[in-house]
C-alpha cells in the first residue's frame, strides 16, 4: 500500500567533462534517499539529467571540433559517459531528463512567452560581469578579489540587449519563504537573505536571455535571443512530469516536489529565483531545497577546470561500487564540506566494512556451520546479558528513521554501525566457543547466535539504500526472502524464524593493504599536489 509521493531530484549536471567524484557524491546521497523512500513504501519518483544548453558547452564543442549536440550525446550516452557511471553506480534514477529534449525545449518556450504575456520577463539591455564557466551575471560589489564569487574564475564584461524577469516583484515572498524552513541546513539562509534580497539595491532582476551565442532554446518570438540556461535547467523539473508538454502525464501526481537535493554553489538558483520563477507561474513551490557542501580536495572544491578531480570509476573498480558508496555517505556530513583522501576511503573500508560488518557476518555464519550445521535447533535459553543487544537491534529503525528524515545520511549509518559493533562485542562476551565445549550450554549458544543473526538482519535491512548490493549478499546469507529485509520487518526484533539457518558466502568486505594500495593509487588517483 502506498503511503502518498515522494518527488526527489538531483541538480541536471553539465555535459561537459566526464563527471568526477563530486557530481557521484550527490546523485549517491539522493539515490540513497529514493531507495529508503521506496523501501518505506512511498511511490518514488527519482529525477536525474543532463543540463545540455549555454556558452560553455558551445566553446568545449567548437575546441573539439564538433557540433554542440555530438559533443554533449557523447558526455552522456557515450562509453565511460554520464549513463554508464550512473549504471556503475547503481543509481535507481526513475526518470532522466536532457534539457535538449524536443519536449523540454517546446515547453520552456510557452513558458517564457506565458512570463513575457504577465509582464514578469521585459526586454532591457544587459551591462556587466558574466561567468562563462558558472553561466552567471554578477556585479562589480559581488565579486570576491575581482573574481567570480562562486567559482573563483576570472569574469568578463559583457553588454547586450537582453530580456529580464522581475525578481524583484518576488523579492518579499521569497525572503517570508527562505525564513520558513524552506531551505536546508539552515546555516545557508541567512546568507541568501542577506547577500541577494537585503542587500544594497534588494533582489535585482535577472537576465533571462542571451544573444551572442544561438546554443539554448530559441526565443520563438524575437529571433537571436536564446534563453538563459538557469531559466531552461531549473524548470526541468517539472517539464520532466510532463508540465506545459504531452510527453509525461505525472506533474499533478508528483508536483510539488519534496525535496530537491543541490550543491551550496547552486542554492542562490534553487532558494531564490527557482521559486520566484514559480511565483511568477502561479505553480506551487517545492517543499524544500537542501544545499549540501562540496567534496573538496586540499581545501579547493574538486572539479575539472582545476584539475583536481578524483574518477568514481577506478575507485568503484577497485573496492566495489558500496564500498565507494557507503564512504562517501559516511565520512562528510551530507550539509558540510569534506576533504577527500585515499587514505580516508581505505581506512573506512578497513574499519567498518572489513572489521565491523564484514567480521560480524562472516564469524556468525561460521559459528552457526560449526555448532549447528548451519541450522539452529529450537531449544534456547535467554540471558539478561541479551538484553541490551536486543533493545540496541529492536530500537534502530527508529532512530536511524529521524536521522533519515533529516538528511543526516551519515548520522544514520552511525547508528547502524553503533549496533553492529556492540554485536562484535556482544561475540566476545558470550564466548560462544566456551559455550560450544559443553553439549548441556546448546540451547544458550543457540540463543546467542539467534540473537547476532537478527541483530545483522535488522542493520542489512537499513543499509539497503546505502549498500543494496551487500545488503543483498548478507540477506542470502542469512537465508532471508525478501519478506524478512522489508522496512516492516526492521521494526521489531525476533522475525526470522526459530530455526534460523545459513548459507556460507564469501566475505563481503576483504581488508585492504592501507600501504599496497595508496602506492597504487598514487598513480591513479591524484590525491597530492
Ligand atoms: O551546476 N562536491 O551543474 P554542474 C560536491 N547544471 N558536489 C559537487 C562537486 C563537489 N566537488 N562538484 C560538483 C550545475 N558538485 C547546473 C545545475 S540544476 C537545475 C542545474 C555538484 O554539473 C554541484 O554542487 O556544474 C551541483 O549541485 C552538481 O554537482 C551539478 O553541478
Ligand atoms: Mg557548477
Amino acid at each position: 500500500m502506498s503511503k502518498g509521493t515522494f518527488y526527489i531530484t538531483t541538480p541536471i549536471y553539465y555535459p561537459s567533462d566526464k563527471l568526477h567524484i563530486g557530481h557521484t557524491y550527490c546523485t549517491v546521497a539522493t539515490d540513497a534517499m529514493a531507495r529508503y523512500k521506496r523501501m518505506q513504501g512511498y511511490d518514488v519518483m527519482f529525477l536525474t539529467g543532463t543540463d545540455e544548453h549555454g556558452q560553455k558547452i558551445e566553446e568545449k564543442a567548437k575546441a573539439a571540433g564538433v557540433t554542440p549536440q555530438e559533443f554533449v550525446d557523447n558526455i552522456i550516452e557515450g562509453k565511460g559517459g554520464i549513463l554508464d557511471l550512473w549504471k556503475l553506480m547503481n543509481i535507481s534514477y526513475d526518470r532522466f531528463i536532457r534539457t535538449t529534449d524536443d519536449y523540454h525545449v517546446a515547453a520552456i518556450q510557452r513558458i517564457f512567452k506565458a512570463m513575457y504575456d504577465k509582464g514578469d520577463i521585459y526586454k532591457g539591455a544587459y551591462k556587466g560581469l558574466y561567468c562563462t564557466p558558472c553561466e552567471s551575471f554578477w556585479t562589480e560589489s559581488q565579486l570576491v578579489d575581482g573574481k567570480c564569487p562562486d567559482c573563483g574564475r576570472e569574469v568578463r564584461y559583457a553588454e547586450e540587449e537582453a530580456y529580464f524577469f522581475r525578481a524583484s516583484k518576488y523579492a518579499d515572498r521569497v525572503r517570508e519563504l527562505l525564513r520558513s524552513g524552506f531551505l536546508e541546513p539552515a546555516s545557508r539562509v541567512n546568507e541568501m537573505i542577506n547577500n541577494f534580497i537585503d542587500c544594497e539595491g534588494g533582489l535585482q532582476d535577472l537576465c533571462v536571455s542571451r544573444t551572442t551565442f544561438t546554443w539554448g532554446v530559441p526565443v520563438d518570438f524575437d529571433p537571436g535571443h536564446v534563453v538563459y540556461v538557469w531559466l531552461d535547467a531549473l524548470f526541468n523539473y517539472t517539464t520532466a512530469l510532463g508540465f506545459q508538454n504531452d510527453k509525461y502525464n505525472d506533474y499533478e501526481k508528483y508536483w510539488p516536489a519534496d525535496v530537491h537535493f543541490v550543491g551550496k554553489e547552486i542554492v542562490r538558483f534553487h532558494a531564490i529565483y527557482w521559486p520566484a520563477f514559480l511565483m511568477s507561474m502561479e505553480m506551487p513551490l517545492p517543499k524544500k531545497v537542501y544545499g549540501h557542501g562540496w567534496l573538496n580536495f586540499h581545501g579547493m572544491k574538486m572539479s575539472k577546470s582545476i584539475g583536481n578531480v578524483v574518477d568514481p570509476v577506478i575507485l568503484a573498480d577497485r573496492y566495489g561500487v558500496d564500498a565507494l558508496r557507503y564512504f562517501l555517505l559516511r565520512d562528510f556530513p551530507f550539509g558540510s564540506d569534506g576533504n577527500f583522501t585515499n587514505e580516508l576511503l581505505i581506512s573506512r573500508i578497513n574499519t567498518d566494512l572489513a572489521n565491523d560488518l564484514g567480521n560480524l557476518v562472516s564469524r556468525t555464519v561460521a559459528m552457526v556451520i560449526k555448532y549447528f550445521g548451519g541450522t539452529l535447533p529450537e531449544e534456547r535459553t535467554a540471558d539478561p546479558m541479551d538484553d541490551e543487544l536486543i533493545s540496541m537491534a529492536g530500537a534502530l529503525r527508529d532512530k536511524y528513521e529521524a536521522q533519515m528524515e533529516k538528511y543526516a545520511f551519515q548520522n544514520a549509518l552511525t547508528e547502524v554501525f553503533r549496533v553492529s559493533s556492540r554485536a562484535n562485542k556482544y561475540i566476545d562476551e558470550t564466548t560462544p566457543w566456551v559455550l560450544a565445549k559443553d553439549e548441556a550450554l546448546k540451547p544458550r549458544l543457540a540463543a546467542v547466535m539467534y540473537n547476532l543473526l537478527e541483530t545483522i538482519r535488522i542493520c542489512a535491512v537499513l543499509l539497503k539504500p546505502f549498500m543494496p548490493e551487500t545488503s543483498a549478499k548478507i540477506a542470502a546469507q542469512l537465508n532471508a526472502g525478501d519478506g524478512l529485509m522489508t522496512w516492516e520487518s526492521a521494526a521489531a526484533f525476533g522475525e526470522l524464524p526459530k530455526t534460523a539457518s545459513v548459507t556460507k558466502g564469501d566475505a563481503i568486505f576483504p581488508r585492504i593493504d592501507m600501504a599496497k594500495e595508496l602506492e597504487a593509487l598514487a598513480g591513479a588517483v591524484k590525491t597530492s599536489e
